[in-house]
């Protein structure tokens, strides 16, 4: 059985990586272990970089739109005249210039003659980069990911995008080799780890493509005039856009043909935490009359293996924006993770109401930084849902025959809704030296109590002295969750009984706060400031916005992908001096480190243990 997933609705190919589409109306076969004939056969190199044996090398090598938009105002032809000699038409502000290949009368085929295109190319983007010239793939096409053949775009996606800009969202911006139509806004991700058909080809989905600055800027004259993966994390909580295929059948493609989803997963699938991917619901189960725990699986196996702590991002494209909200990962199992839900807001309603068991839903994760000491001891502080993280460490303890002491605290409105209790209850039975205690604020506490101590009122700092006061607090973690103003008044009474407060972690979520999204703010430091970094040092200076911008504008190559925040790419640690955010970054970079791209520093700052005065 295979099922219908859209039509094709245009073919583009791209001769040079960066420069402008060629679009085709004429079929175009698809080759195994490559794409389309000549698509990103040619790249514009920066300093000495020659593609490797392989064909590729990372795009930092090569001048591309994210780094150099001015490559959207140079056009570009493609001339075809026989299955081996081409023709490239290069046109810029400077003037335009041929390259060519050609074959001898015997058939043999000879090099590209790209002269008089490399002279244009280094009289349009000067000398900056050094000495910019045209280079060749050795065998698959110069792609910012190795072993990526076909880029497709739904276009669905694209119309649900320019409905949240309230603008109109060119299709080139997205430089995908095959357009689809007839799709569900972001059904593209579903097919991740899924092997398609498209007219006679067969492909495989191996993974979505992040989107980067270089989809910010307007294919007509290069301005960058919409930020997309902004959008994208603010109203769907992740930078992917479309999704990238491998070629495993060969044959022909033409605009029309029909997609369709063939039987059988990908091989072999190593996805990243962050991919959007369809998890199906293997069992739903209520907890209480309005909580709700999901069991789900995950094509990536990332989740049911995920640290106690963290938590996953639902998104749901049929919910109003922004349709994305974090949950803390409440248990796994072999092959599945579990979400508890409490009925509140429309994710979570939609969760309770709109998916049933085999359905799909989208998740990305695991998120955030988890992981536990089983040998410390360790005090469990929750109100309400806030349980979520309890049960998980919980759980985690009793699988490694934890040595460490536990003690729960938990904090309930009502004795007859206790999402959890139980099962945390018989953790904490399974456990060498544990106890658990209930605080019920709004109702007499409850009658029976099999395995714990149950009291009226709220957690107060008394009760939760004597309970610190049995833990060794050289050896002890705490771990907080509940409502905000739950939360700050537990870390304080925490504090005051003596718990150092680096020891004491306050779950935090990442959850929409609410659903703007634009430019980043401009930095409040006025003054230019020292940055010392293992990789170099240089000023940063206020027009330059981030430090990422900045340590580039310095010749430095700091990795990088998103540049909003989102991928976690450019990550560093920060062993010196203050920064601030110009926009908050999704991919929750963690204490003492910094998102560089949506950063700015208040003071001098030293990177990567960089040594002083460096
Ligand atoms: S480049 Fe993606 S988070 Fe900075």
């Amino acid at each position: 059985m295979n099922s219908s997933r859209g039509f094709v609705d245009s073919i583009v190919r791209y001769p040079v990586k960066g420069l402008a589409g060629v679009p085709t109306l004429d079929p175009v076969r698809l080759e195994p272990g490559r794409g389309l004939r000549g698509d990103r056969a040619f790249a514009i190199a920066r300093r000495d970089s020659t593609p490797s044996a392989t064909g590729w090398l990372p795009r930092e090598h090569f001048f591309h739109l994210a780094r150099h938009e001015h490559l959207a105002r140079i056009s570009l032809g493609l001339v075809e005249e026989g299955s081996e000699s081409s023709t490239l038409v290069v046109e810029t502000s400077e003037g335009m210039a041929r390259g060519e290949r050609r074959s001898s009368p015997s058939g043999e085929v000879g090099a590209f003659d790209s002269t008089a295109i490399d002279d244009l190319l280094r009289r349009t983007l000067g000398a900056d980069h050094g000495e910019a010239r045209l280079v060749e793939a050795a065998s698959e096409g110069l792609w910012d990911w190795e072993h990526a053949h076909v880029s497709i775009i739904n276009l669905a996606t694209l119309e649900e995008l320019a409905r949240e800009a309230g603008m109109p969202v060119d299709r080139r911006r997205f430089r995908a080799n095959l357009y689809l139509t007839g799709l569900a806004p972001f059904e593209e991700f579903e097919l991740v780890g899924r092997r398609i058909r498209v007219g006679d080809a067969e492909l495989e989905i191996f993974q979505p493509t992040d989107r980067c600055r270089a989809t910010t800027i307007r294919p007509v004259d290069g301005v960058s005039d919409l930020n997309v993966p902004s959008l994208l994390a603010a109203r769907y909580g992740y930078a992917y856009c479309g999704v990238y295929a491998r070629v495993v059948g060969g044959g022909s493609v033409r605009p029309g043909d029909a997609v369709r989803e063939e039987t059988g997963a990908v091989a072999s699938l190593e996805g990243k935490p962050g991919w959007p991917r369809a998890a199906r619901v293997l069992a739903k189960e209520d907890e209480s009359d309005d909580v709700v725990s999901l069991w789900l699986t995950d094509p990536l196996d990332l989740l049911p293996n995920a640290l106690p702590g963290t938590h996953v991002r639902v998104h749901l494209p049929d919910a109003p924006t922004p349709n994305w909200r974090s949950y803390t990962i409440s248990g796994t199992a072999p092959g599945r993770f579990r979400i508890s839900v409490k009925r509140d807001g429309r994710v979570s309603t939609m969760l309770h109401d709109a998916h049933a068991v085999g359905d799909t839903i989208l998740v990305s994760g695991p998120h955030g930084v988890g992981g536990d000491d089983a040998s410390r001891d360790l005090l469990l502080v929750s109100g309400g849902i806030g349980i979520t993280p309890s049960m998980a460490l919980l759980r985690s303890r009793v699988a490694q025959r934890a040595t460490g002491r536990v003690r729960v605290v938990h904090s309930a409105r009502s004795s007859t809704s206790l999402p959890l209790w139980e099962e945390a209850c018989r953790a904490v039975a399974e456990l060498p030296d544990a106890t658990a205690r209930l605080h019920v604020t709004d109702t007499p506490p409850p009658e029976r109590c099999d395995g714990f101590t149950a009291v009226g009122g709220l957690i107060d700092a008394d009760a939760l002295a004597s309970i610190v006061a049995e833990l060794d607090l050289d050896r002890a973690d705490a771990s907080v969750c509940g409502p905000p103003t739950f939360a700050a008044h537990m870390r304080a009474l925490l504090e005051r009984s003596g718990f150092a407060p680096d020891r004491i972690h306050v779950d935090l979520f990442s959850s929409p706060a609410s659903s703007e999204w634009g430019p980043p703010r401009a930095p409040r430091a006025d003054l230019p400031l020292r940055i010392e970094s293992a990789a170099g040092s240089f000023v940063w200076e206020p027009a330059a916005g981030s430090l990422l911008n900045a340590a580039e504008r310095a010749g430095l190559d700091w990795p990088s992908e998103c540049r909003v925040g989102v991928c976690g790419t450019c990550v560093r640690t920060v062993t010196h001096g203050e920064f601030e955010y110009l926009n908050e970054p999704l991919c929750e970079p963690g204490p003492g480190r910094v998102a560089v791209c949506s950063a700015a520093p208040l003071t001098p700052l030293r990177l990567d243990g960089a040594p002083a005065g460096s």
